[in-house]
């Protein structure tokens, strides 16, 4: 998902970024001592992890339109995130952005993507002398030459009153460990700020206990749609390891000192130290059940005694044990880096929400507004996005969550009535169709189907069959305040003419494309929950997109009603007539008989990408270089691919043209850099692109072997000649979940000039 032009406002302060320099090196990674983090050679991360680089995709040209990624430290589907904070995050806005000057504190954040809203969240500022409150006041410039940035330690020296405060944090899923160290000699202090301006919560100080806790209720996508979540809130406990000599409270700038607990808008409390207190580490344990779970999280996650060090520790072994299992030849320091932090963005969502206490697991739930017990608990589902390839990615690399990742969202049907959409804490309606089909369907053809069945098959066909509330009266527009759960705005006449109607419901054209592919993941679904009766049907409707081909125009075009032409723009989800007419994965051959021959088809797709219509910074682009594998020159999609992976993405912090979407930007590079991508996901298979490394070896956690990719040459050679899966040759261009899982080998013949490979796809 990408930009919304409403919500976007231009940086008007914008400096442009400070370009880092990396060495033009072409050397193979696997020789490469030093890792990207040139800035801070203090630290060696173990592993591949010394490639991953957070600033990746952490600014851009404008305040919205980029990666909007931030330098986070926490273990992968963590359900906190912390982050220095340079702004003041929002829908649109990142708390911390490369180009800006000062920190004013370090946030746990709820944030799952820079268009989403925050909820619940705490922030811990350090100081010294007179306390300072207010957002803008506690600012303290600082350079990134003192940063050092890892997904589980960050280090940062700031300005502080002609002295300097250094800070680190590290954090675990629920706790965020954070140390600060006083350079100068003025009288430090360590303020927590509970809600801001406008948020009316609760603070308390307890001297006796060393601890500040309270409640935020903030969440900013408040008004999106129908699940309210009234008792929503971010309960924290931030504990600290020095005795206060002195406390009070804040609201907005306004200081009172003594005061131990308020209720008010704009509130903060905080504690001071003895004079010359040269460190101060505080663990802020977070919770959306209780302060008493808030606390719970701290015992069983960072329990009193544990070394900050320790838990730094056990969190780069975590992600160590997931980027490990790939082993590349080849790549140059710059794929590494992009393809490593990748799997970094590619590993945070959907983000754990229970918590365990002494009795089992528990989650708050906002659909109904309560707490279950139950462990299968996420939130972050940025479906739209993450169906296409991050959900293959984690299938790959988080198989262990996939079952939980789908009981949540099945979850989230049997408390609301629908399976998510875009659900941020509860479903926000945002962006279109319900693709949740598509994921379960692929989990069930790939063999993680350690999930209710009955129930799965109850919700996807719902979604399919049972328009939303309203559904002729209302026309579901992007972030339509007032509606109810959103599901296939437009169902009840896409059932009866084959077409969602312009002028009837929003974004007609696109739902009417890719409701037609959602029919095809139905019907997978039907064949493996038992209802295989019920296939053809959905298969029948997933040539709906037959219906608004325009033969005289060659271009998918939304329909009315009563079947003429509406020729608008508005008719599409972020994309245009170009991007929608090739949307369609599910059946390129189909698509490409609407053309009457081939080489029209191609003509069309050749047009397409020279005059600049493909656009790789948004979703559905991104299966369209595949198309050409169908046509007499697929050799085309080696080119396109390797042009896109070339001009998208680089380890700056402007490296993602596009937002990275809860990872799926990133799993997009990580297939194409390898070499297949996840084209129909739901049909359990891969197209073959052009693997860009000599060798490639995958340690998958659901494998009992590792399967070697072996390409020689491919760094210098973007075509293929042969492909064979073990000694097998293939024939076409496509590999099976089964061959990516059982096989030991797949071995390329690479090219410099094009040849006779995948001439017969059709
Ligand atoms: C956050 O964004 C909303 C919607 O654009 C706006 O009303 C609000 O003022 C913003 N808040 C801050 C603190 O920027
Ligand atoms: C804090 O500032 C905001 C915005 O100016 C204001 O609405 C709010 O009432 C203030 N809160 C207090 C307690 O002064
Ligand atoms: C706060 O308490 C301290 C210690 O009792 C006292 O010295 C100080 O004057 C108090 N400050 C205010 C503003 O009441
Ligand atoms: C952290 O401390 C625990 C408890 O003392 C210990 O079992 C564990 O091995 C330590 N982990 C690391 C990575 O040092
Ligand atoms: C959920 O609980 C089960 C049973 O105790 C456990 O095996 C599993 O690892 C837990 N899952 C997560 C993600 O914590
Ligand atoms: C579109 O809707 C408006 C308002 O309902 C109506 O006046 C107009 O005739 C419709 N146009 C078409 C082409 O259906
Ligand atoms: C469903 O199963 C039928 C019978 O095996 C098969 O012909 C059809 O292709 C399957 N549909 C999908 C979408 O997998
Ligand atoms: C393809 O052929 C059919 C049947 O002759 C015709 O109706 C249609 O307009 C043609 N399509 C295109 C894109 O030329
Ligand atoms: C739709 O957009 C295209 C180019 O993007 C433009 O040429 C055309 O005039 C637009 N149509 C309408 C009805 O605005
Ligand atoms: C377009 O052509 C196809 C044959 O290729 C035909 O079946 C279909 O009815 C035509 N569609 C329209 C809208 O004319
Ligand atoms: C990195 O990628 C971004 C986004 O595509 C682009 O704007 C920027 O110019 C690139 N920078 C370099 C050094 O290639
Ligand atoms: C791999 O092969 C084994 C044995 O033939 C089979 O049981 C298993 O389902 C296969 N795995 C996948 C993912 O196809």
């Amino acid at each position: 998902m990408s930009r919304l032009d409403s919500l976007l406002h231009y940086d008007t302060i914008y400096c442009g970024p400070e370009k880092m320099h990396y060495k033009a090196l072409s050397v193979l990674a696997s020789t490469i001592v030093a890792g990207a983090l040139a800035a801070s050679p203090s630290v060696k991360s173990k592993g591949n992890l010394r490639f991953v680089d957070p600033r990746i995709g952490t600014d851009g040209e404008t305040v919205s339109e980029y990666g909007g990624m931030i330098p986070s430290t926490a273990p992968p589907f963590a359900m906190t995130r912390w982050t220095a904070m340079t702004r003041e995050n929002n829908v649109s806005t990142c708390p911390y952005r490369y180009s800006d000057t000062k920190i004013h504190g370090f946030l746990g954040t709820h944030q799952p993507a820079i268009w989403m809203g925050e909820s619940g969240q705490v922030s811990v500022a350090p100081g010294v002398g007179e306390i300072k409150s207010a957002f803008e006041d506690r600012g303290m410039p600082f350079s990134h030459d003192n940063e050092v940035i890892t997904p589980y330690y960050y280090k940062v020296s700031m300005d502080a009153d002609k002295s300097s405060i250094e800070a680190e944090t590290t954090a675990t899923s629920r706790v965020g460990y954070l140390r600060f160290t006083f350079k100068g000699k003025s009288q430090p202090y360590v303020l927590v700020q509970g809600t801001r301006e406008t948020i009316e919560g609760d603070i308390t100080v307890s001297p006796e206990t060393q601890e500040i806790y309270g409640r935020n209720p903030e969440r900013q996508d408040r008004i999106l749609g129908p699940s309210k979540a009234e008792h929503f809130n971010g309960y924290f406990v931030a504990r600290f390891d020095q005795k206060f000599t002195g406390w009070g409270t804040a609201t907005n700038a306004t200081v009172h000192a003594n005061k131990t607990s308020m209720t008010s808008t704009g509130l903060a409390a905080y504690a001071q130290f003895a004079k010359g207190t040269k460190q101060v580490a505080v663990r802020v344990g977070v919770s959306y059940i209780s302060i008493d779970q808030a606390r719970q999280n701290i015992e069983n996650e960072i329990p009193d005694g544990t070394t900050f060090e320790n838990t730094s520790s056990t969190i780069q072994d975590a992600w160590a044990e997931k980027l490990d299992r790939v082993q590349i030849e080849g790549a140059t320091e710059e794929q590494s880096t992009v393809l490593y932090t990748g799997m970094f963005h590619s590993l945070q969502y959907p983000n754990e929400k229970f918590e365990v206490n002494a009795t089992g697991s528990y989650y708050y739930s906002g659909y109904d507004d309560t707490v279950h017990q139950g462990n299968m608990s996420y939130t972050g589902y940025s479906n739209w996005d993450i169906f296409r390839a991050q959900w293959a990615f984690l299938i790959m690399f988080a198989p262990e969550r996939v079952p939980g990742f789908i009981t949540s969202m099945l979850n989230t049907y049997q408390q609301s009535g629908r399976l998510p959409l875009w659900e941020n804490i509860v479903e926000t309606n945002i962006m279109i169709t319900t693709w949740s089909s598509s994921m379960i369907a692929e989990a069930l053809r790939k063999g993680l189907d350690d999930f209710d069945h009955d129930l799965a098959w109850k919700a996807v066909y719902k979604d399919a069959m049972v328009p939303p509330v309203d559904d002729l009266t209302t026309t579901y527009a992007d972030r339509e305040e007032g509606v109810g759960l959103e599901a296939r705005a437009g169902l009840t006449l896409y059932k009866q003419n084959g077409w969602v109607p312009g002028n009837q419901t929003s974004e007609a054209g696109s739902r009417t494309v890719e409701y037609s592919w959602a029919d095809y993941t139905v019907a997978v679904v039907a064949n493996f929950t038992g209802h295989e009766d019920k296939a053809a049907y959905f298969e029948q409707r997933a040539q709906n997109y037959h219906y608004i081909f325009n033969n005289e125009t060659t271009f998918m075009e939304a329909r009315y009603k009563n079947g003429s032409w509406d020729s608008s723009n508005t008719t599409w989800t972020e994309g245009t007539n170009w991007i929608y007419t090739f949307n369609v994965p599910h059946d390129f051959s189909g698509l490409i008989s609407l053309f009457n021959s081939t080489s029209a088809f191609e003509d069309k797709l050749d047009e397409y990408f020279q005059d600049g219509h493909n656009d790789q910074t948004n979703e559905p682009s991104h299966a369209t270089p595949y198309a050409y594998l169908y046509t007499k020159n697929p050799s085309k999609t080696s080119d396109v691919l390797r042009d896109l992976l070339k001009t998208n993405y680089n380890a700056t912090q402007t490296g993602l043209g596009g937002n990275e979407d809860c990872g799926q930007m990133s799993a997009w590079a990580f297939f194409n850099y390898i070499g297949f991508y996840p084209v129909n996901p739901a049909s359990g298979e891969y197209m073959i692109g052009t693997p860009h490394f000599d060798k490639v070896t995958l340690d998958l956690p659901d494998r009992t072997h590792k399967l070697t990719i072996l390409a020689p040459d491919a760094p210098s050679k973007p075509y293929i000649k042969t492909m064979k899966v073990d000694s097998h040759a293939l024939a076409k261009p496509i590999i099976t979940h089964e061959q990516l899982m059982n096989s030991t080998r797949f071995t390329f013949q690479m090219s410099s000039t094009p040849g006779d490979w995948a001439k017969n796809t059709l």
